[in-house]
């Protein structure tokens, strides 16, 4: 029997929950549940709620609690964090656990107080917040410690932060409330208005994911999806190439370029320095769209490199920040 609380690091992002203990990922489900409209109650959760989406009739209502990083439906949100945090205690559950929880930078009181309310209700014992920037950047060890300036840009599926960290504190910052979602948002605008075609997102999020890029490649992909045609409503297939998707791409990028710009032009000379010699990391999901390291590196003016785990160090970084939280207390988010 654990005598002891356990310590999680919880990545409560828009499109997924991963959760960290001490180095381990265990746990990584998509941010969306299933619920009976009738009752409001949630009967899924996590994939099984996701291999849902589009196929339920009426009396079920598959959501996504997160919008763009923040709540956007609390009692759906602490459902979610209490299925979560019941699977993973299993038959043992005498204390529940210290939480780490993260949050987009620069949001509200009121959506910070949110997060560590469900996280609280949810059945954890303690709950702290950190700075999904500061979170990436511990998971993956940038010397944030210094006092020397580390770049790091989380490219999510809601959100965008871009963000220079020092002694273990944010020095400048921004976030974009536009994320992966808004790629695939550009990809199905483009289908429609070059082809008359409407497409869904999750073919629109295949087409970025198998052949899309952030600039033009050497080596050009095409796949072949099915649409809806605009005018006569039947299903008609349609080709498309890496080029094309570089181009429906290249508005929202350039938002999110312009992002990042915002936040060097921010940064004490002294600190850009440190950047230009360590490179700006990118991390989140976005991080492994083909040629983002490039477009950055091009358009910052900085070396941009894409980390080794993109996707699971930002919730490793907050059971990290859990463990070093006398440390950095003072730099996380009060509630
Ligand atoms: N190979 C890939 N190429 C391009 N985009 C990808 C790839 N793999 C995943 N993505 C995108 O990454 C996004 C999800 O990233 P991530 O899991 O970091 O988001 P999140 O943490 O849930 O969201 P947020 O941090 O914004 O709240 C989705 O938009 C997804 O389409
Ligand atoms: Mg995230």
């Amino acid at each position: 029997m654990a005598l002891f609380s356990r310590e999680l690091g919880i990545d409560l992002g828009t499109t997924y929950i991963r959760v960290a203990e001490g180095n381990q990922i265990v746990l990584q489900e998509p941010t969306v549940a299933a619920i009976v409209v009738e009752e409001q109650k949630m009967v899924a959760w996590g994939q099984e709620a996701q291999d849902m989406l589009g196929k339920v009739p009426e009396s079920l209502e598959v959501t996504r609690p997160l919008i763009n990083g923040v709540i956007a439906d609390y009692e759906v949100t602490e459902a979610t964090l209490n299925f979560l945090l019941r699977k993973l205690a299993g038959p043992l559950r005498f204390f529940g656990p210290h939480v780490m929880i993260t949050v987009p930078y620069g949001v509200t009181s009121v959506e910070s107080r949110a997060v560590h309310e469900a996280a609280l209700q949810a059945g954890s014992r303690e709950a702290y917040l950190v700075q999904q920037p500061l979170a990436a950047a511990l998971g993956v060890d940038l010397p944030i410690g210094t006092p020397s300036g580390n770049m790091l840009i989380c490219l999510g599926g809601g959100a965008t932060q871009a963000a220079v960290m020092a002694m273990y504190g944010i020095v400048a910052a921004e976030t974009l409330r536009k994320g992966g979602g808004a790629l695939d948002e550009a990809i199905i605008s483009y289908v429609r208005k070059k082809y008359g075609l409407i497409i869904g997102q999750l073919t629109a999020e295949q087409v970025k994911i198998r052949i899309g890029a952030a600039v033009p490649q050497e080596e050009e992909q095409t796949i072949e999806i099915q649409g809806q045609d605009q005018v006569s409503g039947l299903p008609r297939p349609v080709s498309l190439t890496t080029g094309e998707v570089v181009e429906a791409l290249r508005e929202p990028l350039n938002e999110i370029v312009e992002t990042a710009r915002r936040v060097l032009e921010k940064t004490p000379p002294e600190l850009v320095s440190d950047i230009i010699d360590r490179g700006v990391a990118l991390t989140g999901g976005g991080a492994l769209l083909r040629g983002i390291d490039k477009l950055m590196t091009k358009e910052l003016g900085v070396p941009a490199y894409r980390v080794d785990n993109p996707t699971l160090c930002t919730a490793e970084g907050a059971a990290r920040a859990l463990a070093m939280y006398p440390l950095i207390r003072r730099n996380l988010p009060t509630v």
